[in-house]
């Protein structure tokens, strides 16, 4: 049985002042055992402090990106096992905004799926059309070539570690989201794209959440649909009461 997760994506917000504050306030409203599995990705400079605020806790914390290589001269950047030994288990990989102003292109992400694999983490991969793709009709293709480069090549055994996230980037903090029926479509699009391309078993048991805009008031309707597992949230998941709202929407 594939899984409801909600995760909550700081994106560059936050000094650490801010995230201990952030945490503290999630600490009180979040129920004991939540209905959905919680994930927070802080930024890097906050990821060990919010890993230990949040270790007696079930939310997971996941950072926002890695690098593809083991190591080595690539300044600025972070590894795999660097995240690896402060406790962090999981990666978002693909998310729009590293795709656009990072130049991040399939072939390097398929890349930074491997490098996660490999090191036995989790990934929350994002992928999504922009508004032309989806005006010009393209949408159901270009989401299907993201994932073909960038996933159809793993192994069956490495879907056990995969989260897909579908995010159209024309409702990434614009306020407009999919409605649920676009969620749904593009939701049932992908889990049909799993069936053909991988398997039966992992078309069902992949957890395919939504990410654009989701708010407490929109959240329980798009949670509602059958191929939608949960969210990824951006600006909702910096408020600690807009955030569990979101959680207890199942
Ligand atoms: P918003 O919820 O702010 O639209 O952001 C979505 C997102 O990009 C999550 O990764």
């Amino acid at each position: 049985m594939r899984k409801n997760i909600v995760a909550g994506n700081w994106k560059m917000n936050n000094d650490l002042a801010e995230t201990q504050e952030l945490l503290s306030k999630l600490k009180l409203q979040m129920v004991k055992e939540p209905e959905a599995t919680v994930m927070v990705a802080p930024s890097f400079t906050n990821l060990y402090p919010t890993f230990q605020a949040l270790k007696d806790t079930p939310v997971i914390v996941a950072a926002q990106n890695m690098h593809e290589s083991e190591k080595g001269a690539y300044t600025g950047e972070v590894s795999a096992s660097m995240l690896k030994s402060i406790g962090i288990n999981t990666v978002i990989i693909g998310h729009s905004e590293r795709r656009a102003y990072f130049n991040e292109t399939n072939d390097i992400l398929a890349k930074k799926v491997q490098t996660a694999i490999d090191n036995e983490m989790k990934v929350i991969f994002c992928f999504g059309e922009e508004l032309d793709d989806r005006r010009s009709n393209k949408h159901f293709d270009l989401v299907e070539t993201q994932l073909k480069e960038s996933l159809f090549q793993l192994p069956q055994s490495a879907w056990s570690k995969i989260i897909l996230a579908y995010e159209p980037v024309w409702a990434i903090g614009t306020g407009e989201t999919a409605s649920p029926e676009q969620a749904q479509e593009m939701h049932k699009h992908v889990r049909d794209l799993l069936n053909k391309n991988v398997g039966k078993e992992v078309a069902e048991n992949t957890s395919i959440l939504y990410g654009g805009s989701v708010k407490p008031n929109n959240a329980k309707e798009i949670f509602a649909k059958e191929d939608v597992d949960g969210g990824l949230i951006g600006g909702a998941s910096l408020n600690a009461v807009d955030f569990v709202a979101i959680v207890n929407s199942f």
